[in-house]
């Protein structure tokens, strides 16, 4: 039956209330306490097992017992990345290493990775938000998962497998990498539902029609991608080419992993965050204040209900802004991450991200949506240099006039002159997992 969603191609309508899952159901008043009780919970869990926790709330002249509503949660202090690496590798770990059951960690670009842990109970909470997850996605028991995510100490690969399994669904772990196999895998199991990075679902995308297949005819309906920055037009671009619903998950290995929040296929509006264990907040990033819904700022997440590792207003340097709830009214929805902190070019004054540069080069006729921002530096000035290849049927005097207009756009949308070189097909790097965007060749001071 086709859907009667205009945005889903393949699946909808709703699911039935009763086939959502009971915190789902939930009306804002039932949530909020639940929500209320479990922060309660957790700040004294933390404040009682984590040294580093009550030093901090000490410091800050915070007890747990001063949280007496959800607004009091902004007394207490931010934790970093930089403080996990403090503790490296179990000093935030708040039950003993007897009860942890497994271990995940992040590589970074620098220094010591950070490491996180997960009780019997974390996992099964784990595998249930991804269930919930991949059923918002459309999945249904009974449906074949493609997990292209990468299995090992990344979240990516393992939270979707037992989540898919919870949900009843069969797992095909594919894990990344050796993408002529994929493509095999892919034709001869027919899954209904990939899990991958949009960047690599690019390399597969590319894989198919190296092997004269058109990824259209292939048995794929639904795309859970996730772990990177990607744009509506991204969206667009994947979807027509493989005739699929492709949906948007969220998470961080530091509050879980994968399933922190999801996109709703009927809506495609932004990602429910999964607030009956994950509470969100978003701040203004200099001034650490709380920002109202629709603004925005910083993501900050508290769990509610984990064991190993209890983390209060984690920053997880993402950009994003909080809305009301849709698909699932009682929780709120976050605005798709167009970048995080990190990522951002600060180019001659002017703030440019990976992700605009995405939806200027997507939407220029003639260029594939592989790219790479190279940055140099010219004497005291820094240079950026779009890298994006010609599509393979792209005539060779397309190719200036392409250059040119991703150019001018970038120069009248985001105020920054920049170079453009239009390369050859398949020149580029491509992706296996998270894409690196930014090559930076800037000396180091
Ligand atoms: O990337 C977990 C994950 C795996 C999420 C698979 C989704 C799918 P980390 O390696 O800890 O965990 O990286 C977390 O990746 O803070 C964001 O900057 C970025 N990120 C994750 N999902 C998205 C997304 C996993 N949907 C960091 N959109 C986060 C934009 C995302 N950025």
């Amino acid at each position: 039956m086709r859907s009667e969603v205009p945005h889903a191609r393949r699946l909808g309508p709703a699911p039935a209330a009763d086939d959502l899952s009971p915190a789902e159901r939930m009306n804002v008043d039932e949530l909020r306490s639940v929500q209320l009780e479990r922060l309660q919970w957790t700040l004294r869990h933390a404040y009682e097992n984590v040294p580093w926790y009550r030093k901090k709330f000490d410091e800050a002249g915070v007890h747990p017992d001063d949280c007496r509503s959800l607004e009091d949660l902004a007394k207490f202090p931010l934790t970093s990345k930089a403080d996990l690496r403090e503790n490296y590798p179990f000093g935030m770990f708040a039950v003993p290493q007897q009860e942890i059951r497994r271990i995940h960690a992040s590589s970074g670009t620098t220094g010591k990775p950070t490491v996180v842990g997960y009780t019997e109970a974390d996992l099964d909470t784990w595998a249930s938000v991804m269930a919930r997850s991949i059923f918002a996605a459309g999945g249904r028991a009974g449906h074949k998962v493609h997990v292209a995510y990468g299995y090992g100490l990344f979240t990516g690969g393992l939270g979707a497998h037992y989540g898919a399994e919870k949900l009843g669904a069969t797992v095909i772990p594919a894990s990344g990498g050796m993408t002529t196999r994929q493509v095999q895998l892919i034709t001869d199991f027919r899954p209904e539902i990939i899990m991958v990075t949009p960047s690599y679902m690019l390399t597969l995308l590319d894989e198919f029609e190296r092997q004269g297949i058109d990824p259209r005819t292939s048995s794929l309906r639904i795309g859970i991608f996730g772990a990177e920055p990607w744009t509506e037009a991204m969206r667009a671009e994947i979807e027509e080419r493989l005739d699929l619903d492709a949906v948007d998950i969220y998470g961080l290995s530091e509050v879980m992993g994968p399933g922190v929040a999801q996109e709703c296929i009927e809506t495609k509006d932004g990602l429910q965050v999964w607030e009956d264990h994950f509470y969100p907040e978003v701040i203004d990033p200099v001034e650490e204040t709380v920002l109202a819904e629709g603004e925005t700022g910083e993501l900050l997440f508290t769990s509610l209900t984990k064991q190993a590792l209890p983390i209060i207003r984690y920053r997880t340097r993402d950009l994003t802004a909080l809305r009301p709830g849709t698909a699932r009214p009682s929780f709120r929805r976050m605005d798709k991450v167009t970048g995080r902190s990190d990522d951002l070019i600060i180019l001659r004054g002017v703030n440019v991200f990976p992700t605009q540069i995405e939806e200027i080069v997507l939407a220029t006729p003639g260029l594939a949506p592989h790219f790479q921002i190279r940055l140099t530096r010219e004497g005291r000035m820094d240079e950026a240099t779009v890298l994006v290849e010609a599509r393979t049927d792209t005539p060779p005097d397309r190719r200036a006039p392409a250059a040119h207009e991703i150019a001018v756009r970038v120069k009248e949308g985001i105020g920054v002159s920049i170079g453009v070189e239009v390369l050859d097909p398949d020149t580029l790097e491509r992706s296996v997992g998270k894409l690196r965007r930014v090559l930076d060749q800037r000396p180091r001071e």
